[in-house]
């Protein structure tokens, strides 16, 4: 199927038949054969249509008739989009029939810890809100957090000598805050929070922040018997002031943000709240974690290292995984994700 090119400003007829015509019927209606099933190449341009939609603010659309006579505002045709667009999306989740689902994330099984588990709650996808969902990126991190600490961030923690045994563990000192942007619901924040023994602020827009607050509740004790804290509010990128203002943590040593990269003005953003929000001192980190979906997040990806440099940062350490994006229920594209550890160039004497 010949799906409109977004960059071409198509009308809001064609995009529109070309989402109708993208609807993903529950298995329960229609079951194709492996052989009618679609390529996978064939599914990676439908992602990268839908995305295209998300990130586009779509403001060639004018006011035009709709199909029963009356006028539709470009506003209204800009959110029955938006909305047709979320929904194709959430359906390649293989989430479509599921009004709300909570899953059961595990993470990790290491020498030091036991096996923790994550209850983390999804409602259905709504407007353009991509939060509501836990993307790959945030599991592959989530797993990866304890080799971090250990790695990466080894000087933020302190070595603990337990009394009782011969055996040592380590702990994020207890005045070291962290900070996620763009949490969505919250795995990777909540992980590092009982991982690290941390004191994790957990952040978002304020349409993603119900479902955020339920999970920081769902698994506060989880967290509290690691010796972590969780807490969660509105981070706007958009409006980093405001919320740095009703902040009383207004610095961290460890910012998070996994897969937060899909619209062109988010490079910018992102490199802003990250320079405005980690500590200015040699030893504070900001790890950022994007999953190289296609040619447009690649481009992004790039656009924030440039940002980041010209505002005096420096990839301290960087890594690839590879991850099931789970855009289906099962096959999902693999998607490579690349990580960075940013750190604040020394001051030049
Ligand atoms: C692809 S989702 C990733 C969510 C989560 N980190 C994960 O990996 O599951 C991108 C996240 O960025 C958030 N986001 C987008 N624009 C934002 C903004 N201007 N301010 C704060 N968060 C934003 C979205 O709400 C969403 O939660």
């Amino acid at each position: 199927m010949d799906l409109p090119n977004i960059r071409k400003k198509p009308s809001y007829d064609a995009i529109l038949s070309a989402l109708q015509a993208l609807q993903v019927q529950p298995n329960s209606w229609i079951r194709l054969s492996d052989g009618e099933k679609s390529p996978a190449s064939d599914q990676a341009v439908v992602q990268r249509f839908l995305m295209s939609i998300i990130a586009s603010d779509l403001e060639w659309l004018q006011e035009s008739p709709g199909f029963d006579g009356d006028v539709l505002a470009a506003q209204e045709q800009r959110e029955t989009l938006f909305d047709l667009a979320s929904r194709r999306i959430a359906e390649r989740c293989g989430r479509s029939a599921m009004p709300e689902m909570t899953r059961t994330w595990i993470v990790p099984a290491s020498a030091d810890l036991p096996e923790i588990r994550f209850d983390i709650r999804e409602p259905p996808l709504t407007g353009d809100n991509l939060g509501l969902k836990t993307w790959g990126t945030s599991y592959v991190i989530a797993k990866k957090l304890e080799n971090f600490g250990k790695q990466c961030l080894d000087h933020l923690f302190t070595k603990l000598i337990s009394a009782s045994a011969s055996s040592s563990s380590r702990s994020l000192h207890p005045e070291r805050k962290v900070l996620e942007l763009g949490a969505g619901t919250g795995l990777v924040g909540v992980a590092a929070g009982a991982l690290w023994g941390a004191d994790v602020y957990l952040t978002d827009l304020v349409d993603i922040a119900d479902n955020l607050l339920f999970n920081i509740e769902k698994n506060a004790v989880t967290v509290k018997q690691f010796g972590g804290n969780i807490s969660s509010g509105v981070l706007d990128w958009r409006e980093p002031d405001k919320a740095q203002e009703a902040m009383s943590c207004k610095r961290f040593d460890i910012i998070l943000a996994a897969d937060p990269l899909y619209d062109n003005e988010h490079p910018a953003l992102l490199a802003n709240v990250l320079h405005k929000f980690l500590k200015e001192d040699g030893e504070s980190r900001a790890l950022v974690a994007i999953p190289m979906r296609d040619n447009t997040t690649k481009a992004l990806a790039k656009k924030l290292s440039i940002l980041m440099i010209e505002n005096d940062f420096l990839a301290d350490s960087f890594g690839e995984e590879i991850c099931q994006d789970d855009w289906e229920p099962s096959n999902g594209p693999e998607v490579n994700i690349q990580w960075t550890f940013w750190k604040r160039m020394p001051l030049r004497s």
